[in-house]
């Protein structure tokens, strides 16, 4: 029987990371998502899921991606102004192809540490521009989020921003076989390089059904703009045939996990978009839960993760862009890990058509 969706289908065995759908539980290689989130930073969390994936950690100091991001910077020049048509993925995805060009075939790891280190480059160089402003360089010796936020903003972000930034890029460094890892894993399989598999990964993580919901989440909240339009808002946009944004997931059967993390990481911001999110997500739920009573429909990754991405000061057409940032981490391990199986994935599919 056909399976468009694949659900179910387990292609892979996997150390880094693993999801509990019926429990809401997600481990990053060997830890709770709880226990770290705010405890490491995003450095950490990359070389714990490369590690997991069979890297050497000595290659992944901070030191290492601090150098990638100033490699990254190097290479700017010569990208022109590719960046600057599109959107934040649309630049990301152009950045890293170019990444692959100058890097002729380099080792997956030296791949991944470079990717990892240019993308946040990329990333704020692209807004920077797009605002009218000069790009920043990196200061290599900064950490990865305190960089990053820095050449977004063009001065450096609070104390308490960086931190909840960094607890964001460690939430989302994996999620087991979501639709970008899956296509990163194959596009390994093939034997192609690790670059062409985040480039790739990065187009199926643009789409608003995987990581490009942060954005228009935040819209959301705009247009409600206070808790008792909650409802009339919402109902509005199902009787339209539009998906409530930030709800729903297609593993979890209860709250994601991450959603709290995030909930957690943003109250030290006092975000004035905190309370009204809360209250959004409340009428949500129910507003589901009365439609699809079998199915529950509870808050994803994307609803506090708009909140928190604009609680320090990011714009939101870099949400996206910002996800990926983090997750290049993810996608890299599981490059490698994939490397080891060595099985084209190949799937088959069911001839509709007519026979001559
Ligand atoms: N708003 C309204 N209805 C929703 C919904 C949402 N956010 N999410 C799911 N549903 C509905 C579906 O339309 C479907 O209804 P139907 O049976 O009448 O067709 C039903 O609930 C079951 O959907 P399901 O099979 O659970 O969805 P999925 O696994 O195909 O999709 C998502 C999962 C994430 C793509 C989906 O929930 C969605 O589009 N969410 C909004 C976008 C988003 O937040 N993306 C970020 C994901 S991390």
């Amino acid at each position: 029987m056909t399976n468009p969706g694949l659900e179910g289908v387990v292609v892979a065995d996997t150390r880094i990371s693993e999801v509990d759908g019926e429990r809401g539980r997600l481990v990053i290689a060997g830890a709770d998502i709880e226990q770290v989130a705010g405890s490491i930073a995003f450095e950490g969390a990359a070389r714990r899921v490369l590690e997991a994936g069979g890297a050497d950690p000595a290659r992944l100091s901070d030191a290492a991606f601090g150098a990638a991001r100033a490699a990254a910077w190097e290479a700017l020049p010569r990208l022109g102004d590719a960046l600057d048509h599109g959107d934040g993925m649309d630049a990301l995805r152009t950045g890293l192809a170019h990444l692959r060009a100058e890097a002729g075939e380099p080792g997956d790891v030296a791949a991944a540490v470079a990717a990892i280190g240019a993308a946040p480059v990329f990333v704020a160089a692209w807004n920077r521009r797009r605002t009218g402003h000069a790009p920043v360089a990196p200061d290599p010796a900064l950490g990865h989020a305190a960089d990053y936020l820095r050449m977004t903003l063009g001065r450096p972000g609070d104390a308490a921003s960086v931190r909840a930034l960094d607890a964001y890029l460690v939430t989302v460094v994996d999620h087991a076989m979501c639709a970008s890892t899956f296509t990163a894993r194959v596009i390994a399989s093939t034997a192609s390089d690790l670059i062409s598999a985040m480039v790739g990964a990065v187009g199926a993580l643009k789409g608003p059904l995987h990581g490009g919901a942060p954005g228009p989440v935040l819209d959301m909240l705009d247009a409600i703009g206070a808790p008792d339009r909650a409802e009339a808002w919402l109902l509005g946009e199902l009787a339209a045939g539009r998906r409530i944004m930030g709800m729903g997931h297609r593993v979890y059967r209860v709250r994601d996990p991450r959603a709290a993390v995030l909930e957690e990481a943003v109250r030290p911001l006092a975000s004035p978009r905190l309370e009204l999110a809360r209250a959004v997500e409340r009428a949500a739920a129910k507003i589901l839960r009365d439609r699809k009573p079998d199915r529950a429909l509870a808050a994803n990754v994307e609803f506090y993760t708009a909140v928190l991405l604009d609680a320090v000061g990011l714009p939101r057409e870099q949400f996206s862009a910002t996800f990926a940032v983090s997750r290049l981490a993810g996608w890299s391990a599981h490059v490698l890990e994939q490397r080891r199986t060595g099985r084209l994935i190949r799937p088959s599919s069911h001839y509709t058509g007519t026979l001559p």
